[in-house]
């Protein structure tokens, strides 16, 4: 068993339920796996079902927590409110909810579409902020209850090709930072993480040359690993981050200034 592993598990989450939204893969799959293998219930939470099943058989195979999978639009308010309702009718409340789901639709400015613009506002920024409105009370309910928000780099510095991810990103950070004052005195602690290039079928839609070019950007010359954005996330859900509200946290390697 190597170190990292052996860290997660000292995290015991058991009695409590995590939404992981986009957990069919990538980063979200990683965080789902990594809440489950620490003995969380978790409702793994994809438009794409047949992924998100995949990933709640494999939390399953651990003989540890509850899974169970989800199919749900993030950017369609009444599956959203109808999704929050079944996984706390399954599992009998929310203790920890991962807005991970996101997209890109990467173009230059001058010639990107307003579709473009428009559909990764509506996954990124829209479905984080249906997703924690309609998980809102039960996570009040809950007591010293988590928000995970995955947002990026990009929303902190900025990316050429991607105003309107970045600009998305952006927006998660300002709605994290607010709902962590709002919800603070119910305890719940609200944050976001900002990953840099991690390797994930999004990050190598961008072709291999740019990616070794990100490498070598990166001071510690590599891209991340899904676990490495897992393993803080892990973190931020665990008792021992109670005291962590409103803060954004980069897993970039170094890249961002
Ligand atoms: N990979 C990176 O380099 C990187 C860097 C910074 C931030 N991020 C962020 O991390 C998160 C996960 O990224 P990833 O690299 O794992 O991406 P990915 O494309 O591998 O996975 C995204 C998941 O979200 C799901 N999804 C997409 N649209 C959805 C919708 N409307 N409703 C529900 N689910 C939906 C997909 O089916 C997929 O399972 C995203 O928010 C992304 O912006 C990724």
């Amino acid at each position: 068993m190597s170190d990292a592993q052996t860290r997660r598990i000292q995290v015991d989450l058991s009695g409590k339920v995590a939404c992981v939204t986009g957990a069919g893969r990538g980063i979200g799959r990683a965080i789902a796996v990594t809440l489950g293998q620490a003995g969380a219930s978790v409702a793994c939470v994809d438009v794409n079902l047949e992924m998100a099943q995949e990933t709640a058989a494999t939390i399953r195979s651990f003989g540890k927590g509850q899974a169970e999978a989800f199919p749900c639009d993030v950017t369609d308010s009444n599956q959203v409110n109808a999704t929050v309702e079944s996984i706390v009718e399954k599992f009998g409340g929310l203790h920890i909810l991962v807005n991970n789901a996101g997209i890109t639709r990467d173009g230059l400015l001058l010639r990107m579409k307003d579709e473009q613009w428009d559909a990764v506002i509506a996954v990124n920024l829209r479905g984080t902020f249906l997703f924690t409105r309609a998980a809102a009370r039960y996570l009040i309910r809950a007591g010293g209850a988590r928000v995970i928000n995955i947002a990026s780099i990009s929303g902190l510095m900025g990316n050429p090709g991607q105003a309107n991810y970045s600009a998305s990103k952006a927006g998660v950070i300002g709605f994290t930072r607010t709902v962590a004052k709002e919800l603070a005195s119910r305890q719940v602690t609200v944050n976001a993480i900002a990953p840099g290039f991690i390797a994930t079928e999004m990050a190598h839609a961008l072709g291999e040359q740019a990616l070794e070019e990100i490498k070598k950007r990166t001071p510690l010359g590599r891209l991340g690993d899904p676990q490495d954005v897992a393993d803080l996330a892990l973190f931020l859900a665990s008792d021992s981050a109670a005291f962590i509200t409103g803060t954004v946290i980069r897993v970039d390697g170094g890249l961002a200034e």
